[in-house]
């Protein structure tokens, strides 16, 4: 060793002063990356607040435009649509009507700015009056007969204008369903961002609070995957690419990290995680508390989620962090 030249690694010298951390930084975070969930309700006068998720509302069509407004302004021009109607069935009959909640929001939104891209979710559980993803008969989902309805479902969402659909359902054989359906109609144009990877997870309790979508009996464990599989998500991913999805969603996120990063090294497509609602709540309720520091540790997470592979980020923080971002550049636009 020279005596010039120290015998260890001198890790600290790129950590000296913010502007340096800044420009050795890895991974950042910026407002295009963000896709926001918005729960749009049949009704009128509607701006209410979702209890178990502050700060996220149910939103009627009259009141969309100040919620349109507002993401606008911060520059969150993605969205994640998801409805909540006043009717359900048994076959879930609201989800593809033309005149369906979700189909009139997506007019709505584009007739008001069209630069708004919108993904669609497309599932049946808020719609069907047993809460499950898929049709069910004598106790047992269906999945054939379920695929007709999600393929009608997404063509009914395109004809709308919706830029993308989200299916979400995880029965097998969607994808394949949904891109012959669209390319039928006409729609070869519009893409699938699947999701390819969604686990039955218990971090999901606060949306079915928000989309009134609680299986009235049983759960999703027979078509959502199992927590501890990550051989089995490599599968799914596989077939989803196969079946002509052309991205997908990984979710939740927090407890799935491995599974962002071994996607990102096997799929060359656009990664998607969702940081769903108990990631969400969780953080709200402790910072209520005042036992975190919201903002930082908000950051910290989607960062995570950026640096395991994702480009994308389903977040109900986007508001939130726009606006981080916009005070850290001085206000200015991202
Ligand atoms: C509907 C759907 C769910 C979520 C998105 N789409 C709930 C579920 O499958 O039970 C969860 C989103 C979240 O928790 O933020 N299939």
């Amino acid at each position: 060793m020279n005596s010039n030249h120290d015998s260890f690694a001198r890790h600290r010298r790129l950590r000296q002063s913010a502007p340096l951390r800044k420009l050795v930084r890895e991974t950042t975070i910026t407002t295009s990356d963000l896709m926001y969930p918005l729960f749009v309700v049949e009704g009128e006068g509607v701006y209410k607040e979702v209890s178990s998720m502050p700060g996220v509302f149910h939103v009627s069509l009259d009141h969309l435009d100040a919620e349109l407004e507002k993401l606008r302004h911060l520059g969150v021009l993605s969205i994640m649509l998801f409805g909540v109607p006043e009717a359900k069935d048994s076959v879930g009959t609201e989800a593809y009507a033309d005149g369906g909640i979700v189909q009139r929001a997506i007019k709505h939104i584009k007739a008001f700015d069209s630069n708004f891209v919108i993904a669609a979710d497309t599932c049946l559980c808020q719609y069907t009056d047993h809460g499950h993803c898929g049709i069910v008969r004598d106790g047992v989902i269906e999945n054939d007969e379920s695929l007709e309805l999600l393929a009608k479902t997404a063509v009914s969402q395109a004809r709308a204008g919706a830029d993308i659909i989200a299916p979400s359902n995880m029965m097998d054989g969607f994808v394949t369903a949904i891109r012959h359906a669209l390319d039928e109609e006409g729609f070869s144009h519009v893409p699938i961002m699947s999701y390819a990877v969604k686990y039955a997870s218990s971090f999901y309790g606060p949306f079915r609070d928000a989309a009134h979508s609680t299986p009235q009996f049983g759960d999703r464990k027979t078509y959502q995957m199992d927590p501890a599989n990550r051989v089995e998500a490599i599968r799914e991913m596989e077939s989803d690419i196969e079946e002509g999805a052309d991205f997908f969603i990984i979710k939740p996120a927090l407890s799935y990290l491995d599974i962002i990063r071994e996607a990102n090294d096997r799929f060359p497509v656009p990664l998607v995680a969702y940081n769903v609602s108990g990631e969400y709540s969780m953080i709200k309720a402790a910072s209520a508390n005042g036992w975190i520091d919201e903002q930082a540790v908000v950051m910290e997470m989607l960062t995570s989620m950026k640096r395991a592979g994702a480009s994308i980020i389903i977040t109900y923080f986007a508001k939130d962090v726009a606006t981080y971002l916009r005070e850290e550049n001085g206000g200015g636009a991202q």
